[in-house]
């Protein structure tokens, strides 16, 4: 963990933070937050990948869920590239999150105040060490992806994530490393945490925006396949689908582009990495790590 933290305005050493046990968002859950990395490049330099994009959906989550922010854009931009400076990590995760005090509980959040912070931490592989070139075994969950209108799902509202937590232990307790919901018409939404693409035929099919995050790792690999000339389809997905692919990748920031060889049991791609998921892998760490001529303006130097 960083020992630095961004609290409301000000950078505090670790030591110094704490928040009340009434914090509203400890009982309600109505917090947003983000998961942004940076990654090192070859020449030593540090890099944020798709800051802008990570701080516009932060207050775009804030907005749908009604928390009125203090700090601007520019602020929050700002803060997330000290905190990573601060803290001397090159490879760090980078966690803003906006939640509300503790003024009072209740479900009346008006007049409570909203809080602010960032800090960062090492977490270098999600699925451990292996997981990004054997892939992962992973189940359907029987628990659903929420209904949109019930949680928002193009938001990083923290309560939501219960969800996620609660399939992903249920993947985990019987054997499988992560789990895939489905949406409440039974097509497939994303993972816990991540979004999920499918390979059939050289195509490049991923669910439409109904149901899921819309992942800005999903948005660069979209980019990708297009310039490379690939075809891609946003649309409904069976979960028979799933079964017939060719291959199968698992994207987000946390999980970067982890392929997965096998759902409930049946093997896809004979249990290895396939090659469109193996380009677009490579293409992913290239740009992260700042490797790629291309697609620099979506990197932001500490
Ligand atoms: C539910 C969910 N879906 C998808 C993603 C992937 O999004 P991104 O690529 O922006 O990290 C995340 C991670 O933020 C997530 O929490």
């Amino acid at each position: 963990m960083s020992d630095t933290y961004w609290v409301d305005g000000k950078y505090l050493p670790k030591d110094d933070v704490s928040i009340s046990p009434l914090t509203h968002t400890f009982h309600y859950g109505l917090g947003v937050f983000e998961g942004v990395r940076s990654y090192e490049a070859k020449d030593g330099s540090v890099n944020i990948f798709r800051l802008k994009e990570h701080t516009e959906r932060l207050l775009e989550s804030a907005n749908i869920t009604g928390i009125e922010v203090e700090y601007d854009y520019a602020d929050l931009f700002d803060a997330q590239i000290q905190v990573v400076k601060k803290s001397n990590l090159k490879n760090a995760y980078i966690r803003p999150l906006l939640y509300i005090g503790s003024e009072r509980l209740g479900l009346d959040i008006e007049g409570i105040d909203s809080h602010a912070m960032v800090t960062c931490w090492e977490w270098p592989s999600y699925f451990g060490e292996d997981a990004l070139e054997k892939g992962i075994d992973v189940m359907v969950s029987s628990f659903t992806r929420q209904f949109p209108n019930s949680l928002m799902t193009k938001s990083k509202i923290s309560g939501g994530y219960v969800n996620g937590i609660m399939a992903h232990d249920q993947a985990k307790k019987n054997g499988y490393q992560e789990a895939i919901l489905l949406d409440t018409n039974g097509f497939i939404a994303e993972g816990s945490g991540q979004n999920i693409f499918i390979v059939k035929d050289n195509v490049l099919l991923t669910p439409s925006l109904n149901c899921c995050l819309n992942g800005i790792t999903r948005r660069s690999v979209i980019q990708f396949a297009n310039d490379e000339g690939i075809e891609v389809v946003e649309r409904n997905i069976t979960r028979d689908e799933l079964y017939t692919a060719d291959e199968i990748f698992f994207c987000g920031t946390a999980v970067e582009i982890t392929p997965i060889r096998s759902i409930d049991k049946k093997e896809i791609c004979n249990g290895k990495r396939g090659e469109m998921t193996t380009l677009i892998q490579t293409k992913y760490l290239d740009v992260v790590r700042g490797k790629s001529e291309s697609y620099q303006d979506w990197l932001t130097r500490v």
